[in-house]
């Protein structure tokens, strides 16, 4: 488990767990997506990467109901964040502030030197989640998205001791 939070609203002691994806999260993690995003692949999407080894998720259980879900891959120390939900009922409650925490945990400890990402430029909600979590935006792709909408890159860097590259 990654950490441990307790909803300021429940009363009967069940608590939020931030944990590593396992494959009985699959229906609620589809589920999450579909309502984020609708891709149309979610199930193939996440079966893929439960086999991929270059990727780490976090997911938000609470009585054994998947609310979010944060994953990246680590390309040679540097890590792409690949997506970050939560589902609508449960926004603003910190939870993506949490997952986005699970994951910096996770570079700290594989000594991974920078986490990147693209992000949707009219997408203020995440815009801030990252400024929050300490990512700058370093760039800007043009045109990035099906719908010609731009992306901004964001990064958040390491200290100098993470500073490694790991591609042998
Ligand atoms: C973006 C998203 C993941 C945020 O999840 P969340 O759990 O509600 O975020 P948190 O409660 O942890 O919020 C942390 C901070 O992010 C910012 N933030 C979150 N939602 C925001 C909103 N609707 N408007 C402005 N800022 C927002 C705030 O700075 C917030 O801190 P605050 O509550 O103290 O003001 C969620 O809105 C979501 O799933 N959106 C759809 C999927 C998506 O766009 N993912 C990002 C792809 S790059």
């Amino acid at each position: 488990m990654c950490r441990r939070t307790k909803r300021a609203d429940r009363e009967d002691g069940f608590m939020i767990e931030y944990v590593p994806m396992k494959r009985e999260h699959l229906e609620g993690l589809v589920g999450v997506e579909e309502q984020c995003f609708n891709s149309g692949f979610a199930r193939a999407t996440f079966q893929k990467e439960f086999e991929n080894k270059i990727a780490t998720y976090f997911v938000a259980v609470e009585d054994e109901k998947v609310l979010g879900y944060a994953g990246l891959w680590n390309i040679c120390g540097a890590a792409d964040i690949i997506d970050v939900a939560v589902h609508k009922d449960f926004r603003r409650r910190g939870i993506a502030q949490n997952l986005i925490s699970c994951l910096i945990e996770f570079c700290n400890k594989e000594k991974i030197f920078e986490i990147n990402l693209e992000v949707r430029v009219s997408n203020i909600a995440a815009i801030s989640l990252y400024e929050k979590m300490g990512f700058v935006q370093n760039g800007l792709r043009k045109n990035y998205y099906e719908n010609h909408e731009d992306a901004y890159l964001m990064q958040r860097k390491f200290e100098e001791e993470n500073n490694e590259d790991t591609c042998h």
